[in-house]
């Protein structure tokens, strides 16, 4: 159980000092901070581990603290419940949803997997645990190809992200995947006829592209992978200039790690719209984090009926993972 607090102020009631006072109450709390990389700067600075799904899923399950503070979105915060559910965890603002969680309902996909009573359920983590439940598998943007080449020789339903699934059916060689077509927003805002624009003004730039960008878009990519996956090749790339098709939020571990790079981020549909910054993401700011350290809420929650069938797919990822 986490430690009590004494009385605390009032809800509006937000210190001066608040990276202090997050400290603090992690300290009191006895908690952890994990956070993804698309996380405020000075969320991730805080963080006592900041990393993409599957390693914050991995971080998650061997946490021994009394809480977990994620500040990330709902499902994987769900996830770390799922994994680690001895620990109370924690989420900055629970309407922290996801767009391919939110598309993808359990009532819905349930109907929809009942129509291929064959497939193999393929499921990335960026669902529900109702939705995992149902799944045979789970898997991140770093192994979902490896992922679907568990199911060789069975028909396979890949849900929830459509891009996702093109770019996995051309990696596994499965063109006859059947696939839940989600999108997600941020992602999806990409404009590849705008990108080929800016390339003509950065020959040199080197491309790197989340998989859940569109066709046209990762077609123009010289490097797809997972956050985690386009930081690495970022830092360690012999290209001086690179043009990021992800969330803006991983551009800080870049700075960071490669200060001489020039980062230009890949340009929207719409010119006036802040397309690579995930509204979802952005609801977790440090006042939040510090309130919900200070009141242990909003909980993230998991019926235990449910919680069982998701861990299974889940624990079955992360050793398929190793
Ligand atoms: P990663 O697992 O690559 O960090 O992706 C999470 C996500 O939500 C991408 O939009
Ligand atoms: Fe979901 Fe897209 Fe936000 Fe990732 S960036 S959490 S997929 S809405």
């Amino acid at each position: 159980m986490a430690a009590k607090l004494p009385a605390s102020p009032g809800n509006g009631e937000i210190p001066e000092d608040l990276e202090a006072a997050i400290l603090d109450l992690k300290r009191e709390r006895n908690a952890v901070l994990l956070a993804h990389y698309y996380q405020e700067d000075e969320v991730q600075d805080l963080a006592d581990f900041v990393g993409d799904s599957l390693a914050l899923a991995q971080a998650a399950k061997q946490v021994d603290r009394d809480v977990i503070a994620f500040c990330g979105v709902h499902f994987m915060a769900e996830t770390a419940k799922i994994l680690n559910p001895e620990r109370t965890v924690v989420i900055p603002d629970l309407e922290a949803g996801c767009s391919l969680a939110d598309g993808c309902p359990a009532d819905e996909f349930g109907e929809f997997v009942a129509r291929y009573p064959d497939a193999a359920v393929l499921t990335y983590i960026n669902t529900t645990a109702e939705v995992k439940a149902m799944s045979d598998l789970i898997c991140t943007s770093s192994n979902a190809a490896r992922m679907a080449a568990a199911f060789e020789g069975r028909p396979l339903i890949f849900a929830p992200d459509r891009h996702l699934a093109r770019w996995v059916a051309k990696q596994a060689n499965r063109p006859d995947m059947i696939v839940w077509p989600g999108t997600c927003v941020v992602h999806e805002q990409f404009s590849a006829k705008r990108l080929a624009q800016l390339l003509v003004r950065h020959p040199d730039a080197e491309v790197l592209a989340h998989p859940e960008c569109d066709e046209a878009v990762l077609d123009q990519a010289d490097f797809v992978a997972s956050t985690t996956g386009i930081i690495a090749r970022a830092i360690e790339s012999p290209a001086k200039t690179l043009i990021i098709a992800t969330e803006d939020g991983v551009f800080h571990q870049i700075q960071q790690r490669a200060p001489d790079k020039k980062l230009i981020q890949a340009p929207g549909m719409d010119e006036s719209c802040a397309c690579n910054q995930c509204p979802y993401m952005r609801l977790n700011t440090l006042e939040k984090l510090y309130l919900c350290l200070r009141d242990l809420k909003p909980e993230v929650t998991v019926p235990e009926e449910i919680r069982v069938r998701a861990l299974r797919p889940i624990e079955r990822m992360l050793e398929l993972s190793q």
